[in-house]
Protein backbone atom coordinates (compact mmCIF):
# COMPACT_ATOMS: atom_id res chain seq x y z
CA UNK A 1 0.00 0.00 0.00
CA UNK A 2 1.18 3.41 -1.23
CA UNK A 3 0.03 6.34 1.15
CA UNK A 4 -0.52 9.52 -0.23
CA UNK A 5 -2.82 11.16 2.54
CA UNK A 6 -1.31 14.92 1.43
CA UNK A 7 -4.48 15.25 -0.75
CA UNK A 8 -2.70 13.11 -3.40
CA UNK A 9 0.04 15.95 -3.69
CA UNK A 10 2.15 14.59 -6.56
CA UNK A 11 0.72 11.32 -7.17
CA UNK A 12 -0.20 10.12 -10.88
CA UNK A 13 -2.75 8.23 -10.93
CA UNK A 14 -3.30 7.77 -15.06
CA UNK A 15 -1.53 8.38 -18.10
CA UNK A 16 -2.66 10.79 -20.63
CA UNK A 17 -1.74 12.72 -24.19
CA UNK A 18 -3.68 15.29 -23.52
CA UNK A 19 -1.80 17.99 -21.75
CA UNK A 20 1.37 18.26 -20.12
CA UNK A 21 2.45 20.51 -16.85
CA UNK A 22 6.49 20.28 -16.54
CA UNK A 23 9.38 22.77 -15.42
CA UNK A 24 11.33 23.54 -18.28
CA UNK A 25 14.43 26.06 -17.18
CA UNK A 26 12.67 26.84 -14.26
CA UNK A 27 9.83 28.12 -16.19
CA UNK A 28 6.12 26.58 -15.68
CA UNK A 29 5.04 24.73 -19.45
CA UNK A 30 1.22 23.85 -20.28
CA UNK A 31 1.08 22.25 -23.32
CA UNK A 32 -2.36 20.82 -24.80
CA UNK A 33 -1.20 17.92 -27.12
CA UNK A 34 1.88 19.20 -27.17
CA UNK A 35 1.18 22.34 -28.12
CA UNK A 36 2.62 25.41 -25.71
CA UNK A 37 -0.24 27.37 -24.36
CA UNK A 38 1.19 30.87 -25.15
CA UNK A 39 0.84 29.96 -28.81
CA UNK A 40 -2.48 28.81 -28.75
CA UNK A 41 -3.29 31.23 -26.92
CA UNK A 42 -1.66 33.77 -29.51
CA UNK A 43 -2.61 31.48 -32.42
CA UNK A 44 -5.35 29.54 -31.49
CA UNK A 45 -9.39 30.53 -31.31
CA UNK A 46 -11.55 27.87 -28.64
CA UNK A 47 -13.08 26.12 -31.53
CA UNK A 48 -9.92 24.88 -32.66
CA UNK A 49 -8.22 24.06 -29.49
CA UNK A 50 -11.30 22.45 -28.56
CA UNK A 51 -10.90 20.37 -31.75
CA UNK A 52 -7.20 20.11 -30.35
CA UNK A 53 -8.25 18.53 -27.33
CA UNK A 54 -11.13 16.58 -29.10
CA UNK A 55 -9.00 14.63 -32.02
CA UNK A 56 -5.67 15.39 -30.82
CA UNK A 57 -4.52 17.14 -33.81
CA UNK A 58 -4.53 20.90 -35.11
CA UNK A 59 -7.71 20.84 -37.81
CA UNK A 60 -6.86 21.50 -41.15
CA UNK A 61 -8.49 24.85 -42.63
CA UNK A 62 -11.96 23.00 -43.89
CA UNK A 63 -12.41 20.93 -40.95
CA UNK A 64 -11.74 23.90 -38.64
CA UNK A 65 -14.31 25.26 -40.83
CA UNK A 66 -16.60 22.14 -40.77
CA UNK A 67 -16.46 21.76 -36.81
CA UNK A 68 -17.42 25.48 -36.43
CA UNK A 69 -20.31 24.59 -38.38
CA UNK A 70 -20.88 21.54 -36.24
CA UNK A 71 -20.82 23.51 -33.11
CA UNK A 72 -22.94 26.53 -34.38
CA UNK A 73 -25.66 24.24 -35.26
CA UNK A 74 -26.10 22.89 -32.20
CA UNK A 75 -26.25 25.77 -30.24
CA UNK A 76 -29.63 26.19 -29.40
CA UNK A 77 -31.03 24.10 -26.20
CA UNK A 78 -34.18 21.70 -26.24
CA UNK A 79 -37.40 23.92 -25.00
CA UNK A 80 -37.51 21.22 -22.19
CA UNK A 81 -34.40 22.53 -20.93
CA UNK A 82 -35.97 26.41 -21.26
CA UNK A 83 -38.73 25.16 -19.18
CA UNK A 84 -36.71 23.75 -16.31
CA UNK A 85 -34.32 27.61 -16.19
CA UNK A 86 -37.63 29.47 -16.18
CA UNK A 87 -38.93 27.04 -13.12
CA UNK A 88 -35.86 26.95 -11.02
CA UNK A 89 -35.43 29.29 -8.50
CA UNK A 90 -34.11 32.91 -9.04
CA UNK A 91 -31.97 32.46 -6.88
CA UNK A 92 -30.47 29.41 -8.11
CA UNK A 93 -26.85 29.49 -8.57
CA UNK A 94 -26.01 29.76 -11.98
CA UNK A 95 -23.67 26.80 -11.64
CA UNK A 96 -26.26 24.70 -9.73
CA UNK A 97 -28.61 25.53 -12.86
CA UNK A 98 -25.70 24.41 -15.55
CA UNK A 99 -25.35 20.69 -13.09
CA UNK A 100 -29.03 20.48 -13.10
CA UNK A 101 -29.40 21.69 -16.94
CA UNK A 102 -26.62 18.85 -18.16
CA UNK A 103 -28.29 16.21 -16.12
CA UNK A 104 -31.49 16.96 -17.74
CA UNK A 105 -29.93 17.12 -21.17
CA UNK A 106 -28.67 13.46 -20.46
CA UNK A 107 -32.27 12.57 -19.82
CA UNK A 108 -33.12 13.48 -23.64
CA UNK A 109 -30.35 11.56 -25.65
CA UNK A 110 -31.94 8.36 -25.78
CA UNK A 111 -28.32 7.38 -26.81
CA UNK A 112 -26.77 8.44 -24.07
CA UNK A 113 -25.17 5.10 -22.74
CA UNK A 114 -23.83 4.81 -26.23
CA UNK A 115 -19.86 5.00 -26.16
CA UNK A 116 -18.91 5.03 -29.73
CA UNK A 117 -16.15 7.18 -31.23
CA UNK A 118 -18.68 9.03 -33.31
CA UNK A 119 -21.37 8.48 -30.13
CA UNK A 120 -18.78 10.25 -28.18
CA UNK A 121 -18.05 12.87 -30.34
CA UNK A 122 -21.42 13.32 -31.05
CA UNK A 123 -22.00 14.00 -27.99
CA UNK A 124 -19.00 16.35 -27.18
CA UNK A 125 -20.34 18.98 -29.60
CA UNK A 126 -23.50 19.10 -28.59
CA UNK A 127 -22.19 20.15 -24.69
CA UNK A 128 -19.49 22.35 -26.08
CA UNK A 129 -22.09 24.07 -28.08
CA UNK A 130 -25.21 23.75 -25.82
CA UNK A 131 -23.31 25.08 -22.60
CA UNK A 132 -23.02 28.60 -23.71
CA UNK A 133 -26.51 29.04 -24.18
CA UNK A 134 -27.74 27.42 -21.26
CA UNK A 135 -25.74 29.95 -19.13
CA UNK A 136 -27.30 33.23 -21.11
CA UNK A 137 -30.25 32.39 -21.07
CA UNK A 138 -30.50 31.89 -17.50
CA UNK A 139 -29.02 34.58 -17.79
CA UNK A 140 -31.51 36.87 -19.00
CA UNK A 141 -34.51 34.67 -17.62
CA UNK A 142 -33.26 35.70 -13.73
CA UNK A 143 -33.11 39.16 -15.63
CA UNK A 144 -36.69 39.21 -16.78
CA UNK A 145 -35.07 39.81 -20.55
CA UNK A 146 -35.97 38.47 -23.43
CA UNK A 147 -34.27 35.23 -24.89
CA UNK A 148 -31.58 36.10 -27.34
CA UNK A 149 -31.48 33.02 -29.25
CA UNK A 150 -27.55 31.77 -31.00
CA UNK A 151 -26.21 32.68 -34.38
CA UNK A 152 -25.08 31.12 -36.87
CA UNK A 153 -22.54 33.28 -37.82
CA UNK A 154 -20.57 34.42 -34.78
CA UNK A 155 -17.87 32.42 -33.39
CA UNK A 156 -17.90 30.51 -30.39
CA UNK A 157 -16.86 33.46 -27.83
CA UNK A 158 -19.00 36.25 -29.46
CA UNK A 159 -22.12 34.23 -29.62
CA UNK A 160 -22.27 34.07 -26.29
CA UNK A 161 -21.51 37.60 -25.32
CA UNK A 162 -24.30 38.53 -28.05
CA UNK A 163 -27.16 36.19 -26.62
CA UNK A 164 -25.51 37.27 -22.70
CA UNK A 165 -26.04 41.35 -23.86
CA UNK A 166 -28.01 41.41 -26.88
CA UNK A 167 -25.10 43.06 -29.09
CA UNK A 168 -22.31 41.32 -31.20
CA UNK A 169 -19.60 42.19 -29.11
CA UNK A 170 -15.99 44.53 -30.30
CA UNK A 171 -13.46 42.91 -31.27
CA UNK A 172 -11.19 43.68 -28.21
CA UNK A 173 -13.97 41.90 -26.06
CA UNK A 174 -14.02 38.92 -28.05
CA UNK A 175 -10.38 38.12 -28.58
CA UNK A 176 -10.49 38.49 -24.60
CA UNK A 177 -13.28 35.86 -23.80
CA UNK A 178 -11.84 33.64 -26.62
CA UNK A 179 -8.25 33.47 -25.29
CA UNK A 180 -9.67 33.59 -21.50
CA UNK A 181 -11.78 30.07 -22.78
CA UNK A 182 -8.47 28.62 -24.66
CA UNK A 183 -6.69 29.31 -20.80
CA UNK A 184 -9.52 27.50 -19.33
CA UNK A 185 -9.78 24.37 -21.71
CA UNK A 186 -7.71 22.17 -20.11
CA UNK A 187 -5.12 21.60 -16.99
CA UNK A 188 -3.99 18.10 -16.64
CA UNK A 189 -5.48 16.12 -13.67
CA UNK A 190 -7.51 18.92 -11.63
CA UNK A 191 -10.26 18.01 -9.16
CA UNK A 192 -13.26 18.50 -11.68
CA UNK A 193 -11.43 16.38 -14.50
CA UNK A 194 -10.23 13.54 -11.73
CA UNK A 195 -14.19 13.34 -10.54
CA UNK A 196 -15.21 13.31 -14.55
CA UNK A 197 -12.69 10.48 -15.17
CA UNK A 198 -13.74 8.98 -11.74
CA UNK A 199 -17.36 8.54 -13.47
CA UNK A 200 -16.04 7.46 -16.30
CA UNK A 201 -14.28 4.79 -14.71
CA UNK A 202 -17.00 3.20 -13.97
CA UNK A 203 -18.16 3.26 -17.56
CA UNK A 204 -21.21 5.95 -16.61
CA UNK A 205 -22.40 7.80 -19.06
CA UNK A 206 -21.15 10.98 -20.42
CA UNK A 207 -23.72 13.48 -18.79
CA UNK A 208 -23.27 11.73 -15.85
CA UNK A 209 -19.20 12.28 -15.95
CA UNK A 210 -20.18 15.92 -16.87
CA UNK A 211 -22.22 16.22 -14.42
CA UNK A 212 -19.39 15.20 -11.43
CA UNK A 213 -16.90 17.75 -13.17
CA UNK A 214 -19.35 20.63 -12.66
CA UNK A 215 -20.03 20.34 -8.90
CA UNK A 216 -16.23 19.45 -8.41
CA UNK A 217 -15.61 22.86 -9.74
CA UNK A 218 -17.78 24.91 -8.12
CA UNK A 219 -16.03 24.86 -4.61
CA UNK A 220 -14.28 28.25 -3.72
CA UNK A 221 -10.67 26.23 -4.11
CA UNK A 222 -11.15 24.99 -7.42
CA UNK A 223 -13.12 26.88 -10.25
CA UNK A 224 -15.35 28.68 -7.06
CA UNK A 225 -11.86 31.14 -6.79
CA UNK A 226 -12.93 33.69 -9.30
CA UNK A 227 -16.06 34.48 -8.16
CA UNK A 228 -14.24 35.17 -4.42
CA UNK A 229 -11.57 37.10 -6.25
CA UNK A 230 -14.40 39.30 -7.56
CA UNK A 231 -15.54 40.00 -3.92
CA UNK A 232 -12.32 40.91 -2.78
CA UNK A 233 -11.66 43.58 -5.27
CA UNK A 234 -14.84 44.92 -4.46
CA UNK A 235 -14.07 44.59 -0.65
CA UNK A 236 -10.76 46.45 -1.31
CA UNK A 237 -12.01 48.94 -3.46
CA UNK A 238 -9.38 51.32 -4.13
CA UNK A 239 -5.25 50.20 -5.06
CA UNK A 240 -4.24 51.83 -1.73
CA UNK A 241 -6.02 49.71 0.38
CA UNK A 242 -4.98 46.47 -0.98
CA UNK A 243 -2.17 46.29 1.15
CA UNK A 244 -3.46 46.54 4.45
CA UNK A 245 -6.83 44.12 3.21
CA UNK A 246 -3.74 41.52 2.32
CA UNK A 247 -1.99 41.96 5.72
CA UNK A 248 -4.42 41.24 7.78
CA UNK A 249 -6.21 38.50 5.87
CA UNK A 250 -2.98 36.38 5.97
CA UNK A 251 -2.21 37.78 9.94
CA UNK A 252 -5.51 35.75 10.45
CA UNK A 253 -4.21 32.56 8.78
CA UNK A 254 -6.62 33.17 5.74
CA UNK A 255 -6.47 32.08 2.28
CA UNK A 256 -6.13 34.83 -0.66
CA UNK A 257 -8.60 33.47 -3.28
CA UNK A 258 -6.47 33.48 -6.85
CA UNK A 259 -3.25 32.64 -5.42
CA UNK A 260 -1.10 29.45 -4.85
CA UNK A 261 -1.60 26.25 -6.87
CA UNK A 262 -0.69 22.92 -6.25
CA UNK A 263 1.26 22.59 -8.84
CA UNK A 264 2.91 25.61 -9.33
CA UNK A 265 4.69 26.20 -6.16
CA UNK A 266 6.87 29.64 -5.96
CA UNK A 267 6.64 29.84 -9.86
CA UNK A 268 3.67 31.52 -11.56
CA UNK A 269 0.52 29.98 -13.09
CA UNK A 270 1.41 30.19 -16.84
CA UNK A 271 -2.04 31.33 -17.37
CA UNK A 272 -1.79 33.97 -15.13
CA UNK A 273 0.63 35.84 -17.21
CA UNK A 274 -1.45 35.37 -20.25
CA UNK A 275 -4.67 36.95 -18.41
CA UNK A 276 -2.62 39.48 -16.77
CA UNK A 277 -1.92 40.87 -20.16
CA UNK A 278 -5.58 40.27 -21.41
CA UNK A 279 -6.58 42.28 -18.14
CA UNK A 280 -4.07 45.17 -18.77
CA UNK A 281 -5.96 45.32 -22.54
CA UNK A 282 -9.72 45.52 -21.38
CA UNK A 283 -8.84 48.11 -18.86
CA UNK A 284 -7.54 50.01 -21.51
CA UNK A 285 -11.00 50.27 -22.95
CA UNK A 286 -12.87 49.20 -20.03
CA UNK A 287 -13.26 50.05 -15.80
CA UNK A 288 -9.34 50.27 -15.02
CA UNK A 289 -10.13 49.96 -11.28
CA UNK A 290 -10.27 46.25 -11.04
CA UNK A 291 -7.24 46.00 -12.79
CA UNK A 292 -5.13 48.14 -10.79
CA UNK A 293 -6.65 46.94 -7.82
CA UNK A 294 -5.22 43.18 -8.81
CA UNK A 295 -1.80 44.43 -9.27
CA UNK A 296 -1.84 46.03 -5.76
CA UNK A 297 -2.95 42.67 -4.18
CA UNK A 298 -0.45 40.91 -6.66
CA UNK A 299 2.21 42.96 -4.94
CA UNK A 300 1.40 42.68 -1.26
CA UNK A 301 0.55 39.03 -1.50
CA UNK A 302 4.54 38.41 -2.87
CA UNK A 303 5.70 40.41 -0.71
CA UNK A 304 3.91 39.51 3.01
CA UNK A 305 4.34 35.49 1.67
CA UNK A 306 5.49 35.00 -2.04
CA UNK A 307 2.04 34.32 -3.36
CA UNK A 308 2.17 33.82 -6.72
CA UNK A 309 -1.37 34.38 -9.23
CA UNK A 310 -3.16 31.54 -10.33
CA UNK A 311 -5.97 31.40 -13.57
CA UNK A 312 -8.17 32.59 -11.26
CA UNK A 313 -6.87 35.88 -10.05
CA UNK A 314 -6.58 38.12 -13.13
CA UNK A 315 -10.12 36.38 -15.01
CA UNK A 316 -11.86 37.82 -12.83
CA UNK A 317 -10.97 41.47 -13.65
CA UNK A 318 -11.42 40.19 -17.09
CA UNK A 319 -14.73 38.73 -16.35
CA UNK A 320 -15.64 42.04 -15.21
CA UNK A 321 -14.56 44.39 -18.21
CA UNK A 322 -17.09 41.75 -19.82
CA UNK A 323 -19.64 42.88 -18.04
CA UNK A 324 -20.42 39.09 -16.69
CA UNK A 325 -21.70 39.20 -13.64
CA UNK A 326 -19.77 38.01 -11.00
CA UNK A 327 -21.66 34.60 -10.25
CA UNK A 328 -21.39 33.45 -13.77
CA UNK A 329 -17.71 33.54 -13.46
CA UNK A 330 -17.28 29.74 -12.38
CA UNK A 331 -19.85 29.21 -15.35
CA UNK A 332 -17.27 30.87 -17.51
CA UNK A 333 -14.91 28.68 -16.26
CA UNK A 334 -17.02 25.64 -16.79
CA UNK A 335 -17.36 27.22 -20.60
CA UNK A 336 -13.57 26.67 -21.43
CA UNK A 337 -13.22 23.73 -19.62
CA UNK A 338 -15.85 21.60 -20.94
CA UNK A 339 -13.34 20.53 -24.01
CA UNK A 340 -10.62 19.16 -21.77
CA UNK A 341 -13.37 17.24 -19.10
CA UNK A 342 -14.78 15.50 -22.66
CA UNK A 343 -11.40 14.64 -23.75
CA UNK A 344 -10.51 13.05 -20.62
CA UNK A 345 -13.97 11.43 -20.10
CA UNK A 346 -13.24 9.82 -23.87
CA UNK A 347 -9.96 8.73 -22.92
CA UNK A 348 -10.39 7.10 -19.54
CA UNK A 349 -13.44 5.23 -21.37
CA UNK A 350 -11.01 4.11 -24.26
CA UNK A 351 -8.11 3.15 -21.82
CA UNK A 352 -10.06 2.16 -18.97
CA UNK A 353 -9.25 0.96 -15.71
CA UNK A 354 -11.38 1.48 -12.81
CA UNK A 355 -10.57 4.19 -10.70
CA UNK A 356 -10.77 2.85 -7.00
CA UNK A 357 -8.12 3.70 -4.18
CA UNK A 358 -7.89 3.01 -0.51
CA UNK A 359 -9.01 4.36 2.69
CA UNK A 360 -6.85 4.19 5.69
CA UNK A 361 -8.73 3.11 8.45
CA UNK A 362 -7.80 5.22 11.98
CA UNK A 363 -11.16 4.22 13.64
CA UNK A 364 -12.10 2.03 16.73
CA UNK A 365 -11.90 -1.94 15.63
CA UNK A 366 -14.21 -5.20 16.27
CA UNK A 367 -16.39 -3.30 18.41
CA UNK A 368 -19.37 -5.93 21.03
CA UNK A 369 -22.73 -5.24 19.55
CA UNK A 370 -24.67 -3.34 22.06
CA UNK A 371 -28.47 -4.58 22.15
CA UNK A 372 -30.51 -1.37 21.81
CA UNK A 373 -32.03 -1.78 25.42
CA UNK A 374 -28.80 -2.10 27.11
CA UNK A 375 -27.53 1.44 25.67
C1 LIG B 1 -7.76 26.18 -9.83
O1 LIG B 1 -5.41 21.85 -9.96
C2 LIG B 1 -5.62 22.64 -10.92
O2 LIG B 1 -5.06 22.54 -11.99
C3 LIG B 1 -6.68 23.71 -10.66
C4 LIG B 1 -6.78 24.80 -11.70
C5 LIG B 1 -7.26 24.25 -13.02
O3 LIG B 1 -6.92 24.82 -14.05
O4 LIG B 1 -8.10 23.32 -12.99
O5 LIG B 1 -5.52 25.40 -11.88
C6 LIG B 1 -7.78 25.86 -11.28
O6 LIG B 1 -8.48 25.58 -9.09
C7 LIG B 1 -6.79 27.22 -9.34
C8 LIG B 1 -6.82 27.37 -7.78
C9 LIG B 1 -8.01 28.25 -7.41
N1 LIG B 1 -8.16 28.29 -5.94
C10 LIG B 1 -7.77 29.35 -5.23
O7 LIG B 1 -7.29 30.36 -5.72
C11 LIG B 1 -8.04 29.23 -3.74
C12 LIG B 1 -6.86 29.76 -2.94
N2 LIG B 1 -5.72 28.87 -3.13
C13 LIG B 1 -5.38 27.95 -2.06
O8 LIG B 1 -6.48 27.50 -1.31
C14 LIG B 1 -4.36 26.90 -2.47
O9 LIG B 1 -3.32 27.55 -3.07
C15 LIG B 1 -4.78 25.75 -3.35
C16 LIG B 1 -5.97 25.05 -2.82
C17 LIG B 1 -5.04 26.21 -4.73
C18 LIG B 1 -3.59 24.76 -3.39
O10 LIG B 1 -3.44 24.32 -2.12
P1 LIG B 1 -2.31 23.24 -1.71
O11 LIG B 1 -1.47 22.82 -2.85
O12 LIG B 1 -3.01 22.18 -0.94
O13 LIG B 1 -1.37 24.12 -0.81
P2 LIG B 1 -1.48 24.19 0.75
O14 LIG B 1 -2.93 24.45 1.10
O15 LIG B 1 -0.82 23.00 1.31
O16 LIG B 1 -0.65 25.51 1.06
C19 LIG B 1 0.77 25.43 1.13
C20 LIG B 1 1.19 26.71 1.88
C21 LIG B 1 0.40 26.89 3.17
O17 LIG B 1 1.23 27.64 4.05
P3 LIG B 1 1.48 27.07 5.52
O18 LIG B 1 0.09 26.95 6.14
O19 LIG B 1 2.16 25.69 5.30
O20 LIG B 1 2.36 28.11 6.13
O21 LIG B 1 0.88 27.86 1.10
C22 LIG B 1 -0.12 28.65 1.77
C23 LIG B 1 -0.77 27.76 2.80
O22 LIG B 1 -1.22 28.52 3.90
N3 LIG B 1 -1.09 29.07 0.79
C24 LIG B 1 -1.82 30.18 0.87
C25 LIG B 1 -2.59 30.19 -0.29
N4 LIG B 1 -2.31 29.11 -1.03
C26 LIG B 1 -1.40 28.40 -0.35
N5 LIG B 1 -1.89 31.12 1.82
C27 LIG B 1 -2.75 32.13 1.58
N6 LIG B 1 -3.51 32.23 0.48
C28 LIG B 1 -3.45 31.27 -0.47
N7 LIG B 1 -4.20 31.38 -1.56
Amino acid sequence: MIEALDGLRDVIVCETRISRIALVNGKAVLEYRGYDIRDLAKHSCYEEVAYLLLYGELPKKYELQDFKIELAERREIPPQIIGLLTHLPQYTHPMVVLRTSISYLGSLDKLKDLKTKEENLEKSKNLIAKIPTIIAYYHRIRMGKNLIPPTLELGHAANFLYMMHGYEPSKIAEKALDVDLVLHAEHELNASTFAARIAASTLADMYACVVAATGTLMGPLHGGAAQEVMKMLREVATPGGADEYVRKKLEKGERLMGFGHRIYKSIIDPRAEILRELARDLAKIGNRIWFEISEAIAESAYKYKKLLPNVDFYSASVYANLNIPDDLFVNMFAMGRIAGWLAHIIEQYETNKLLRPRAKYIGETERKYVPLDQR
